[in-house]
């Protein structure tokens, strides 16, 4: 049985959700158009180091970056700032997912470098607030993550976009208790937030030639929201005719992209929000690994570029964080400068790391003392970038 009081408190917290989101929809509404970086006189970068390896990757990443924007940083078109107390020990000293001070900090950066930080869950020492990846996502208005994936010899070359600020993780700390007995979380599918997105991803492929969408839902049962998702991208095709769209169901989705006879016909992917985040790790793996892909999230107002996986707390604690591969978060800075306008510099950067990690591999890590150091890893990175015949010598390695 429940009680009246019970179902009170569960019925005021439903209604309270429901302000929030139509709040949230009227801001969605009269938002502007995203910001071309590449036009602005002056662009502030914001670099997070986070917790766990956090700290080490993302060093090497701002050196990869300082190096590639030497220039322009001497010439105060570029500043990089770093930003401190997004650890989760300040962060559980404030018992705030973003303390304030570090969320004024962030909205003053136009784009932002972040290094993976530990999300709190039930059970373990830290108190259980919100994640700082969710919440940066969300107060930043973040809608948009991008995850490109690439099986060169396979040719597969896909770009998720998977929702960031709705679905499960728009109120994900906010679900209900409603009894000893009744749990209940929410799952939100508003129409702007399902329009960006799409329209995000169809402009993609539209742009890049990739000319597919593949929108991925289960709204054959959960038909209320991802039916919207669904029927908001059959409308929005209609806007791209020159660009094909499919529909998939999750599940099997899952399985097809372990298919390789059928892998490589997707392209453009999108999703909502906690179908993107469970198949970008699965295509992720599929590429070499999550420690080898980049993640960029993009907003109309601010962009937060990181890597994919988590903070890695295990390598800290066994002494071994100096080995730990900045790939990922390498990568997320490629990302960054490719999306401030910094096209030459970014594609650069991807031929490097390619010789590096895949053809070259001077320095091979491990994770541990048997492999190279970050360090070491982003000195041979530079030192490739450096090299005056660069493009042949990436060719040489593709012919
Ligand atoms: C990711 C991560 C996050 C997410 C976690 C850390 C909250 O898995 O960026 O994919 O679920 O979005
Ligand atoms: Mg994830």
């Amino acid at each position: 049985m429940i009680s009246q009081e019970e179902l009170k408190a569960a019925q005021d917290k439903f209604n309270k959700i429901i302000e929030e989101q139509l709040t949230r929809i009227d801001a969605m509404k009269s938002e502007g158009d995203f910001i071309d970086y590449s036009k602005k006189d002056h662009i502030e970068i914001g670099v997070v180091g986070g917790d766990g390896i956090g700290p080490f990757i993302t060093k090497e990443a701002q050196r990869v970056l300082e190096f590639l924007l030497k220039k322009d940083i001497e010439s105060n078109r570029v500043t990089i700032r770093n930003i401190d107390g997004l650890t989760i020990e300040n962060r559980a000293a404030c018992h705030k997912a973003i303390p304030d001070d570090v969320l004024a900090e962030l909205k003053e950066c136009d784009v932002i470098l972040k290094g993976p930080t530990t999300t709190p869950r039930k059970g373990d020492k830290w108190p259980n607030i919100e994640s700082a990846n969710v919440a940066m996502r969300k107060e930043l208005d973040l809608f948009a993550n991008l995850r490109p994936v690439k099986i060169p010899e396979e040719g597969v070359d896909w770009t998720f976009f998977r929702e960031n600020t709705e679905g499960g993780y728009a109120v994900g700390s906010e679900g209900v208790n409603v009894n000893d007995d009744l749990a209940i979380d929410f799952t939100v599918t508003t129409q702007p937030g399902s329009e960006r997105i799409i329209r995000a991803a169809f402009d993609y492929a539209q742009k890049s030639g990739k000319k597919k969408v593949t929108v991925v839902t289960k709204a054959n049962v959960i038909k209320t929201t991802d039916g919207k998702f669904l029927d908001t991208a059959k409308e929005i095709a209609k806007e791209y005719p020159d660009v094909e769209m499919d529909d998939w169901y999750i599940d099997i989705m899952t399985a097809k992209l372990v298919d390789p006879k059928r892998r490589q016909q997707f392209k453009v992917v999108v999703l909502p929000n906690l179908y993107g985040d469970i198949i970008t790790d699965e295509a992720a793996e599929l590429q070499g690994g999550v420690g080898t892909a980049g993640s960029a999230n993009i907003g109309k107002k601010h962009a937060m570029f990181e890597a994919i996986h988590g903070s890695a707390p295990r390598m800290v604690d066994e002494g071994r964080a100096q080995y730990a591969d900045p790939s990922s978060i390498v990568k997320a800075a490629g990302m960054l400068l490719d999306y401030i306008g910094y096209t030459e510099e970014a594609e650069k950067l991807s031929k490097a790391l390619q010789i590096c990690s895949e053809y070259e591999k001077k320095v091979v890590l491990t994770g541990r003392s048997d492999g190279g150091t970050g360090e070491e890893f982003a000195n041979y990175l530079m030192e490739t970038l450096s090299r005056d015949d660069l493009e042949e010598y990436y060719s040489s390695f593709n012919k």
